[in-house]
């Protein structure tokens, strides 16, 4: 449910802000999908997640370009990270012919784009086959930049990289956001900035390191921090307890008191995992057992939360009324220490507060508990929702026009 009045905090053009009618549109997207050794695609949320725009310009008569990376193939054509299996997945989703050019530069695609009709849509090869993606090289940005009329940036998962099409093109071209740049803003800005209370925040995953510039930032907005997944235990750790084998980054200790004082002084309430599963190795079948956080004894390793953590956590959701996880809450990809990742899943998605899920592998565990449905808002993006999260501007973004206000 959606209790939030979601602010439009963007302020800058929207695709609905342009005249696509009869109009070449360049489309930045991020197509950036994991794919198995025969290159089919394994997860394709993120092309799904591009649709609305997608179908939107079709539908007002633009003549789309869809332009992407995929993978890192270092500036030079690898067929490995061929957008190939992207083109034929999106004929399937849309229905409809989608002219896949073998280059994103060059006569060829001069060619293409100047024999299309309203409604046509090209999907040009990976923009990293060319070295100038990567450096932001003008000449690049000028190239793509020449194809169309308007840019559009639908890549949230990728407005973090200052790379040629996503802060180059613009410069060249009326640009605007796409509808899930849109929505990603005004979830992972407008609300975790302007939350109806009480808010909590999940903050999982391995390292703390990695979440420092979210907690420093989410500090002031918050109510309640639950603490899981690996970098729970640099901050038990630092409190005084021994943690086996568990993940602990020993130059974090002080950062980590340091927080935990912090929130406190803010009137934060702040929950680690009072109990754990851990495990002597990693191995399938390996031996593992639920002990108290404070009796984790020497070889072994922590690997997920245990269950009174999972009904401490469950209730500290209780009187949410608006959630943001980011962070699994232990090695969830091995079943046997998925439990707790999955059972925080469907308390998320079973409380009476607006939901937003994202970042690193959380997407992918509420998908594999079965409850993405029940999530208010998934993010797309990995380091860019890091980094909005963090409070910091994405460059992608910052270079959109802005929008005029009467
Ligand atoms: C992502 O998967 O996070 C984006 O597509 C960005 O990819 P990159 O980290 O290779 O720039």
């Amino acid at each position: 449910m959606n209790p939030v009045p979601i602010k439009d905090v963007l302020n800058k053009l929207t695709i609905e802000d342009l005249d696509l009618r009869g109009k070449r549109v360049f489309i930045r997207v991020d197509f950036n999908v994991p794919l198995d050794e025969h290159l089919n695609i394994t997860d394709d949320r993120r092309v799904r997640a591009a649709l609305p725009t997608i179908n939107y310009a079709i539908d007002e008569g633009a003549m789309v370009i869809l332009a992407s990376h995929l993978g890192r193939p270092k500036g030079k054509p690898d067929p490995r990270y061929s957008l190939e299996p992207v083109a034929r997945r999106l004929r399937r989703l849309l229905n409809k012919d989608v002219i896949f050019v073998p280059d994103c530069i060059g006569p060829q695609v001069k060619n293409v784009v100047e024999k299309m009709k309203p409604g046509d849509v090209v999907l040009l090869e990976n923009l990293r086959f060319h070295p100038g993606e990567t450096e932001n090289d003008e000449n690049f940005s000028r190239q793509l930049a020449s194809l169309a009329d308007y840019y559009v940036n639908d890549a949230f998962g990728t407005a973090h990289r200052a790379h040629a099409s996503i802060v180059g093109v613009p410069k060249f071209l009326p640009a605007a956001a796409g509808f899930l740049l849109k929505k990603e803003i005004e979830y992972l800005k407008g609300v975790v900035n302007n939350p109806v209370r009480p808010f909590v925040a999940i903050l999982g995953g391995a390292k703390v390191s990695g979440k420092i510039g979210v907690l420093e930032n989410l500090e002031s907005k918050v109510d309640k921090v639950l603490i899981g997944g690996g970098m729970a235990f640099t901050f038990i750790k630092s409190m005084g307890y021994e943690v086996g084998k568990s993940l602990v980054e020993l130059e974090m200790l002080d950062t980590a008191r340091r927080i935990m004082d912090k929130l406190k002084e803010q009137g934060v309430r702040f929950y680690l995992p009072v109990d754990c599963v851990i495990a002597q190795s990693l191995e399938p079948g390996a031996v593992v057992k639920i002990v108290p956080t404070q009796e984790i004894p020497p070889g072994w390793q922590a690997v997920d939360i245990g269950p009174a953590t999972v009904k401490l956590f469950s209730e500290a959701l209780q009187d949410a009324k608006t959630i943001l996880w980011n962070g699994p809450m232990g090695i969830f990809e091995i079943d046997a220490f998925s439990r707790g990742t999955f059972a925080i899943a469907r308390a998320v998605a079973d409380a009476y507060a607006l939901t937003i899920v994202g970042g690193g592998d959380t997407d992918l565990a509420v998908h594999r508990a079965g409850v993405s449905d029940s999530i208010s808002f998934i993010s797309t993006g990995g380091g860019a929702t890091l980094q909005l999260l963090e409070g910091k501007e994405l460059p992608g973004i910052a270079v959109l026009t802005d929008k005029k206000t009467e």
